[in-house]
């Protein structure tokens, strides 16, 4: 079951060790360019929410495309141009078999869920594709301690022994997606493999609610909670902008590890809330909560994944994306992010169940708000 980032808070130690492959310098490989080179790429996903952003700029840069998938996933976004896709089906538990005796120039394992998986697929492909990229997650850096999220920082390898029953999911996924990473590096070296660690994604076809949350609410306004600090640091990647500097680094044959994480500037949660309510109309009262045994007692840690105060989340918004800027990513700015996913979350490609769901659903945080409003109004100071 893909893990809600949501499950991700826990507390935490863990074990990490030194990255195996170097992250040698990429110099301006910025090349956005009409591409000269066709390639043949073949995406293992691609149906969900990153890879329809994947297929539709590879399509546009003249590149050919085939997705291997179980067939479930229907693709909601950039629909017409599965057309234009070769579809490979099988299962990456038990059958690879579409995968045998084909030739392709790269590989982009987005469906990566086990390390079994991508240690698979890694030892099938190794002569029949040129370069393997990888879909990881900053998560391998948890917890986010310190200061330094460079890609040089130690990997997440080993869920240690004194990690608590809630903070097992994160350890789970962190190092599944490190020891992944290995897998791809041990079949293709380091020359070829390319290793992309994202950031949380954000814009159309997102699964969760952690961007569409902010658009709901600033658009309903009135007394609106902001949990945490003014001036705490906001990351997230408009999906994109990761999916066509992933192509890019196809195209140049980048290999390396890369943060892909954005804005290109620093970014602070007041920032960002102005930043999308500039789309809107709506009257709205800001109530900064800054008390974290408050927004402890009252479980509104990690509501909204940019605003965590908890000691093991304080560095998930430094991943340090100066490699990947160097490497060509390029990032759009809030208001284009927010007017695509708008327009994106009030079509038929979401349904009314889901955007009713954030309103009032059981889970709502907006449905417990006044309560809780009412309830830091009158705390004891
Ligand atoms: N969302 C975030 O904020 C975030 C942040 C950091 C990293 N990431 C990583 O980004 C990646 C992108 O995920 P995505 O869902 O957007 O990718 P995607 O390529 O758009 O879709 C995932 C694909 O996996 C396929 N799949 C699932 N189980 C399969 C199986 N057993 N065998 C073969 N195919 C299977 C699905 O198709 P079928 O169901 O039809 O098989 C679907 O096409 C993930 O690796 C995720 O960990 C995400």
């Amino acid at each position: 079951m893909k893990k809600s980032r949501r499950t991700f808070l826990g507390n935490s130690l863990a074990l990490g060790i030194a990255p195996i492959i170097g992250t040698n310098p990429v110099q301006m490989l910025v090349n956005d360019k009409k591409n000269e080179k066709k390639l043949k790429i073949l995406i293992l996903g691609g149906t969900s929410f990153l890879g329809p952003h994947q297929i539709a700029y590879a399509l546009k840069r003249g590149h050919e495309v085939s997705i291997f998938t179980r067939g479930k996933t229907i693709p909601k976004i950039h629909k017409k141009l599965f057309s234009k896709v070769e579809k490979l089906v099988g299962d990456r538990e038990d059958n690879l078999e579409a995968l045998k005796n084909r030739k392709w120039d790269v590989v982009i394992d987005n469906s990566g869920r086990k390390t079994k998986w991508t240690d698979d697929t890694a030892q099938l492909l190794v002569d029949q594709v040129g370069y393997y990229m990888y879909t990881s997650s900053i998560s391998v850096y948890y917890p986010f301690v310190g200061d330094d999220f460079s890609e040089n920082r130690s990997l997440v390898t080993k869920i240690p022994n004194d990690a608590t029953e809630q903070e097992q999911p994160t350890y789970e996924y962190g190092v599944m997606k490190a020891t992944s990473e290995l897998a791809t590096i041990n079949a293709f070296g380091s020359q070829r493999s390319i290793i992309v660690r994202p950031t949380l994604i954000v814009g159309p076809g997102d699964r969760t609610d952690r961007f569409p949350y902010w658009l709901a609410r600033l658009e309903k306004g009135g007394d609106i909670i902001i949990p945490g600090q003014k001036d705490e640091v906001v990351q997230y990647i408009d999906v994109r902008d990761l999916a066509e500097w992933m192509i890019r680094l196809l195209e140049n044959k980048a290999a390396g590890i890369y943060n892909g994480s954005g804005p290109g500037f620093k970014m602070t949660t007041n920032a960002f809330i102005h930043g999308i309510h500039a789309s809107y109309n709506s009257s709205v009262n800001y109530v900064q909560i800054d008390d974290l045994n408050f927004l402890k007692e009252n479980s509104i840690i990690g509501i909204q994944p940019w605003v965590i105060q908890l000691p093991q989340f304080a560095g998930m918004s430094k991943s340090d994306n100066s490699k990947a800027i160097q490497a060509g990513l390029q990032f759009r700015s809030l208001s284009e992010t927010v007017s695509v996913t708008k327009e994106w979350w009030y079509s038929n490609a979401v349904s009314q169940d889901r955007r009713d769901k954030i309103l009032s659903g059981e889970q709502s945080f907006m449905k417990r708000e006044k309560d809780i409003l009412v309830k830091w109004q009158n705390r004891k100071v």
